[in-house]
């Protein structure tokens, strides 16, 4: 059976582009892969956090991956920082990435561009996103596209380590969704939809319930004519808007059109609100259960514990193969 790896930050809410460019994949994958889910928190103190607050990210997030339909009898759901081979092993693959590369990457210059001072962390982030990856000997990565050069570092920097000291690590692929995967913002959408947008207007919330679902889609920009169909270069918004209903509701976008031929985008940003309301509302009654419940905390230690059983292995066979300790 092949693996799958994938890790989300607990950086605050996650958004309905979260949930439709990776989570939603992710609860499809798991009766045909062997799956490890990792709640990244060392990737999310790459920039400050309050750390109440990350303690509560941490905690809500493993409550939405399991109310999303991760079930933890057929995937490894875990804490990338309860388990110390990654960043054990994101040392090691620092010490393969050179400085230049690490600077090309679009999500670096995003989040440092115009900051006076950022960590030296935020540079070296993609090393250790390696090294989460290459620790299970993951053959396949679903990520939403804003990852993808991260992946293709991941293999170029798995490459150079087989090469030059042994050929221990699997080189995994990237899968990216067809559909969904750049969910683009409700006001803007140019950009991406994304919980650091200080405007929640921009976003849904896994977690909002139905009446601010409905405001935030009857406020979401449209294009200029009045009528549905995809084209994602003439009417962006509209295109992302019916990537979002096509998703929810696994009508196509021909049948989306065919339905709202004449009605106009009233009705149908209407009927999205709906739609997306149906697929969260599940989701989020599961969360409030298990948000204070100790079968959430069970679930983590089991989810550790495999994690680090597979990881440790991996970690001591790099560490070996670059010459480290005293072992061959
Ligand atoms: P993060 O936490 O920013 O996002 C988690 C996942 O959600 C996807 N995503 C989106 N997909 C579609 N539309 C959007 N608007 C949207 N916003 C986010 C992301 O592509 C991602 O799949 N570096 C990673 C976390 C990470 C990781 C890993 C992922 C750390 N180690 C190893 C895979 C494998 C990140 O910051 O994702």
């Amino acid at each position: 059976m092949k693996t799958v790896f994938s890790g989300i930050q607990p950086s605050g809410t996650l958004t309905l582009g979260n949930y439709l460019g990776a989570m939603k994949h992710f609860v499809n994958m798991q009766d045909d892969y062997n799956c490890f889910f990792c709640i990244v928190d060392q990737h999310a103190i790459t920039v400050p956090q309050d750390k109440a607050q990350l303690r509560q990210n941490i905690k809500s997030l493993a409550a939405l991956y399991i109310a999303a339909g991760i079930d933890h009898e057929k995937s490894t759901l875990f804490i990338q920082s309860e388990v110390p081979a990654h960043a054990q092993l994101g040392w090691l693959m620092q010490c393969v990435s050179y400085i230049g590369e690490l600077e090309r990457m679009t999500q670096f210059k995003d989040k440092s561009e115009g900051k006076e001072a950022v960590s030296s962390a935020l540079l070296t982030y993609p090393p250790l996103m390696a090294a989460d990856i290459l620790l299970y000997k993951t053959d396949i990565v679903p990520v939403g596209e804003d990852q993808k050069q991260h992946l293709e570092l991941t293999r170029d920097l798995a490459e150079r380590f087989n090469k030059k000291y042994n050929d221990i690590f699997t080189i995994p692929e990237v899968q990216i969704p067809k559909v969904g995967a750049r969910i683009m913002s409700l006001n803007d959408p140019m950009k991406k939809m994304s919980k650091s947008n200080p405007n929640p207007k921009s976003y849904i919330s896994m977690l909002d319930d139905e009446k601010t679902i409905i405001k935030k889609m009857k406020s979401a920009v449209t294009d200029s004519d009045n009528s549905v169909h995809y084209d994602k270069e003439n009417k962006p918004a509209i295109a992302n808007l019916m990537s979002i209903y096509s998703l929810c509701s696994g009508k196509s976008y021909d049948e989306i059109t065919a339905l709202y031929e004449g009605k106009g985008y009233g009705q149908f940003k209407e009927d999205l609100a709906q739609i997306v309301a149906e697929t969260l509302n599940p989701i989020r009654e599961r969360y409030e259960e298990l948000i204070h419940s100790t079968e959430l905390d069970e679930i983590l230690d089991r989810g550790a514990e495999k994690a680090n059983h597979v990881a440790t292995k991996m970690l001591t066979k790099a560490e070996r193969a670059m010459g480290l300790g005293r072992k061959k």
